[in-house]
């Protein structure tokens, strides 16, 4: 098959030409080379840095109720729980940090202050001193869901605007469901 572009290029021009894209001839040497000048900026809208912004907190907010989580947990199967929670902060340390920097490459600021976090996380609070190990298998399947739901949110959000910013966050939903569900796992 003969692909348009192989129709619309000028003559002469390199094969693989898409529609629309020009040709430049420096001396006898025809190339595709951008110019300095036609090389996009990919900056995000506000929604879409806002849903992000929105996202780190809640990942943030779960890291720390993790850590929480792991040093007041007591009771049965201790040890394997006081392991597995450190998995889950490691997640959440992680992706919060692919997202701020998602947040930077797209050219906005990020807000990560305690300050930030407490005032606009949407995770319910955590409960302080000593936890059993059944209540806190239940606490973090909840707070673990909480935060996907706000990622499913910001995915359907930014979707249109900007599939790489979705894929990114599919990934960071399904580590988040998959500790979810080990933690109701826990319960059973
Ligand atoms: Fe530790």
């Amino acid at each position: 098959m003969v692909h348009p572009a192989a129709v619309d290029a000028a003559p002469g021009a390199p094969p693989g030409l898409l529609n629309g894209e020009s040709v430049t001839t420096i001396g006898s040497t025809v190339t595709k080379r951008r110019s300095e000048d036609d090389v996009p900026l990919i900056t995000a809208s506000p929604a879409l840095t806002g849903a992000l912004q929105q996202v780190l907190v809640d990942l943030i907010e779960l890291h720390l109720q993790g850590k929480q989580a792991h040093w007041n947990v007591v009771g049965r199967n201790f040890r394997d729980l006081h392991l597995q929670l450190d998995d889950i902060v490691d997640t959440a340390r992680e992706a919060a940090d692919t997202v701020a920097e998602r947040i930077r490459a797209l050219g906005a600021a990020v807000d990560g202050r305690s300050d930030m976090v407490a005032a606009t996380t949407t995770l319910p609070a955590f409960p302080g001193g000593e936890q059993d190990t059944a209540t806190v298998a239940s606490l973090l399947d909840t707070r673990l869901r909480a935060t996907a739901a706000t990622l499913r949110q910001a995915r359907d959000e930014v979707d249109a605007e900007d599939p790489p910013t979705a894929d990114l966050l599919h990934a960071i939903i399904d580590d988040l469901e998959k500790h979810a569900w080990m933690m109701r796992a826990e319960n059973r």
